[in-house]
């Protein structure tokens, strides 16, 4: 085994290495905390993988004999899950299908990567949309648009990065469609936890983009696509009341709402999904990260149309249909977040950070705008160099936290953190305060 000293550098030799300067030890990890086997340092892990490993490391329940024996048999075989079923499979499905995804949600597609599963988010959508317009005139060159939101990342896949707008440079020079972009109407907090700007202003401007869109583009519009709490772009959140006039559109205008929960579902919020926070059901929900096998669920409105892509063969498919791995490690997680009712927990530990990081707002002016639900959690900083200084000094306080927007800080914490993680978590916050 290569020593941890030399991991960097062997990669170096192979690939581009511009990720973390520690080595992950994956057995020496717990819970909350990240071993470094380079320096032996231990890191708080509030980035968790970029909000993808939501149950820590070494839990107990990971370690159940039955559990690792259906693992090794998934991880010594690489199965086409799209066309070759498996117990193993069979009992992720109905687990998470059941258990995780809310009754009226009956249509299930898998993929590996949150990218692809939006690509085919937007697929199912455009397919039915080419349907409802008529098959003829498609072919005939009537393409189809999706609606989005400045500030959205959705992925940098072929169809994604056509939406994705937040760092410029992830989608320059590459081909992509010009498709509809309305401004986003975020909320921002004062240090009570009370809206403190005119977003029923900011909403009223966006609804107006999408009604010039509308009028634009008219029937070519698929789709509404939004991250229900943009991640990347700001940790924008947004109101019931906007949502809701979403849905409103999509109704009265034949497209379908698609939320993108790849980075806020599958109890990151301290729900199984963050839209019902807000109670507005979405048509198609994108998941990935936490789940780890990625993918779509879909409501029965996709099959207005007969000939959509959960009827008809091969529309949307891929090779190995998700991952078998991911499928028996998800199905775990949900065992261990049920068992360990990790979602009340989440929503508990969630409100003590927010809390207390408006503590620290109230007697100083130097964060603002916190805000957060569950597991996901920011606050804004004066401007994109103090947010980067004060990233770099928590780094160095051994705290793993993410950039967020141009100027905040986004925390993506562990399901398992406990209150001592979050006092732990604020006292070195604390100390890293810009001066
Ligand atoms: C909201 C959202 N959608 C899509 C993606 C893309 O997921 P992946 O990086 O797994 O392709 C991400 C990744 O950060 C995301 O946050």
């Amino acid at each position: 085994m290569i020593d941890p000293k030399s991991v960097h550098s062997t990669l170096q030799s192979a690939q581009l290495v511009d990720g973390y300067p520690l080595v992950l030890d994956l057995e020496k990890s717990k819970g909350i905390y990240m071993h470094d086997s380079r320096t032996g340092n231990d890191y708080l892990d509030l980035f968790t993988s970029f909000a993808s490993w939501p149950v820590g490391y070494d839990h107990p329940m990971m370690a159940d004999e039955a559990f690792l024996k259906d693992l090794m048999i998934a991880a010594r075989n690489k199965v086409a899950n799209s066309d070759i079923y498996t117990t193993q499979m069979a009992d992720f499905v109905q687990a998470f299908s059941t258990r995780v995804t809310p009754d009226e949600y009956t249509n299930h597609f898998w993929v590996s990567g949150g990218g692809l599963a939006v690509e085919n988010a937007l697929k199912v959508a455009f397919d039915w949309k080419a349907h409802k317009v008529g098959v003829a005139k498609v072919e005939g060159g009537h393409s189809m648009v999706a609606l989005h939101f400045k500030g959205a990342f959705h992925g940098r896949t072929g169809y994604t990065m056509s939406l994705t707008n937040t760092d410029p440079n992830k989608v320059a020079l590459f081909p992509k469609f010009d498709w509809p972009r309305v401004s986003t109407p975020a909320v921002e907090f004062d240090t009570d936890g009370k809206i403190c700007n005119d977003v029923a202003a900011l909403e009223a401007t966006s609804l107006a983009e999408i009604d010039a869109a509308f009028a634009k583009y008219k029937d070519r519009i698929a789709c509404i696509i939004i991250e229900p709490l943009q991640g990347e772009g700001g940790d924008n959140h947004f109101r019931t009341e906007f949502l809701q006039a979403l849905r409103t559109v999509c109704d009265e205008r034949e497209a379908l709402l698609i939320f993108d929960e790849v980075q806020t579902g599958f109890f990151g919020s301290g729900k199984a999904w963050l839209w019902q926070h807000h109670a507005v059901a979405p048509d198609i929900v994108a998941f990935g990260k936490k789940t780890q096998v990625c993918g779509i669920y879909a409501n029965n409105r996709v099959k207005d149309v007969p000939e959509n892509v959960f009827d008809k063969s091969s529309r949307i498919n891929s090779t190995w249909g998700g991952n078998l791995v991911d499928m028996v490690r998800c199905k775990r997680f949900i065992e261990i977040i049920e068992t360990e009712k990790l979602a009340e927990n989440i929503t508990a530990r969630g409100a003590e950070l927010v809390q207390g990081l408006r503590g620290i707002a109230k007697e100083s002016a130097k964060i603002s705008n916190v805000r957060g639900l569950g597991s996901l959690v920011a606050f804004t900083l004066d401007s994109p160099a103090t947010r980067d200084k004060m990233l770099s000094d928590l780094f160095d306080k051994q705290v793993m936290a993410l950039s967020s927007g141009a100027a905040a800080i986004r925390f993506r914490l562990p399901l398992v953190i406990d209150s001592a993680g979050i006092a732990t978590a604020l006292e070195r916050i604390n100390d890293c305060l810009p001066g």
